[in-house]
């Protein structure tokens, strides 16, 4: 039996490969690299020491993705394939719909044919919207501020309703605040093409020369500092988190969404003292204009991952900012040396 990972090349899939491996998962993984590279996969197989297949494949091909599934006992799935940039939603709102939500239907009527009915999605905190009520917790009302988030609040909401349809499905609904971190091998982790969006990718970039200054986007936020609040998560805690819902959704029926977040936020600034301070890197930064859609704050109740999961983020931000450094110095060019 095999749990199949989509989007197992990407940053957060790359690092559940690595934690799925090591407490002794047979998986299998199906990624078109149209954010990602083989790479990766190459990478986790040197960490863990342990071989698995890889299908480059899109969701969206029914037929091979169908082969997979006859190919393999597939127990369950770890849907992590998606498009991610939300600025780039906006400007291509067919484009994410097309690939998240339609992908995610092929999906699961492929899992609907070979009987499989076991799903944990990667959500995201952004299905939130605009809440301005913190800690965020997974009672609030849900609404979206872009085409991204729209496309999570969709395969969220399909996933209720497939439950509800059907009492034998189990889907866990992980809503991640802000991945950051890679592994501590510094072999993989965030690797994104062009000028990053996220801020942690940004700094790293500036610490290895490849960029000369960070924009702090504002200082005049609601917040003690004037940046605004995030809750920045490990990603190998992240990571451990996928493991403890598939136990979960191995023993539950029906659908939940729980927050992966450490309940405790930084700023901007906050990131960048802590990261010079760790790593004895300066960050040159200014002040730039507000970015768009951007929120004073976001920081996670974590009641209901450590209730239902028995999950808990470990490490801090010293940790996470320490490792992400560890990957771009080791890896100034990402997969692509
Ligand atoms: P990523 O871009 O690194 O990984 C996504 C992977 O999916 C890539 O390997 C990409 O090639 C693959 N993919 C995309 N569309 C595909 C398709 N149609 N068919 C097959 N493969 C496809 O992103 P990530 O940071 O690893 O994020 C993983 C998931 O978590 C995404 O769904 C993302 O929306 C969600 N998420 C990420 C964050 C974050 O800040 N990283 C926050 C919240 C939620
Ligand atoms: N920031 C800067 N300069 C930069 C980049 C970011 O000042 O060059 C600031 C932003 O203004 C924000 C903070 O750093 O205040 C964090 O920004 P990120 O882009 O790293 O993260 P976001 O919180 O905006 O968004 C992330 C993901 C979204 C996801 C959301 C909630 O990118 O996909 O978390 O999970 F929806």
């Amino acid at each position: 039996m095999s749990v199949l990972l989509t989007g197992a090349a990407g940053y957060v899939g790359s690092h559940a490969c690595v934690e799925l491996l090591n407490q002794g998962y047979s998986i299998v993984s199906a990624d078109n690299y149209v954010n990602s590279s083989p790479v990766a996969l190459e990478r986790v197989r040197q960490i863990t020491g342990r071989d698995f297949p890889a299908y480059e494949t899109d969701l969206r091909d029914e037929e091979k993705l169908r082969a997979i599934f006859r190919a393999h006992k597939i127990e369950s799935v770890i849907h992590f394939a998606g498009l991610k940039a939300v600025g780039e939603s906006v400007k291509k709102p067919l484009e994410y719909y097309d690939n998240n939500l339609y992908g995610s239907i092929v999906l699961l009527k492929i899992m609907r044919e070979f009987g499989v009915k076991s799903m944990i999605f990667s959500s995201s905190a952004t299905v939130y919207g605009a809440a301005t009520k913190m800690p965020l917790d997974e009672k609030m009302p849900l609404g979206c501020v872009n085409p991204y988030g729209w496309t999570k609040f969709a395969i969220e909401q399909l996933l209720r309703d497939l439950c509800l349809a059907d009492p034998d499905f189990s889907a866990v609904l992980l809503r991640y605040f802000n991945p950051v971190g890679s592994h501590k091998s510094g072999l993989i982790g965030d690797n994104p093409s062009g000028i990053p969006n996220n801020l942690i990718p940004y700094v790293t970039r500036v610490a290895v020369g490849e960029l000369e200054r960070l924009p702090v986007f504002g200082n005049d936020y609601n917040t003690p500092d004037g940046t605004p609040l995030r809750d920045y998560i490990h990603v190998c805690d992240l990571a451990r988190g996928h493991a403890a819902a598939m136990a979960y959704a191995a023993a539950h029926k029906g659908c939940e969404a729980i927050n992966l977040g450490t309940g405790k936020a930084s700023s901007v600034l906050d990131v960048i003292h802590t990261f010079e301070r760790v790593n004895g890197v300066p960050i040159p930064h200014f002040i730039a204009p507000r970015r768009a859609g951007d929120a004073d704050e976001s920081w996670s109740s974590t009641e209901k991952a450590e209730r239902l999961l028995g999950w808990k983020a470990e490490k801090g931000l010293d940790d996470m900012l320490r490792d992400a450094w560890r990957w771009q110095r080791q890896n100034p060019k990402g997969y692509h040396a």
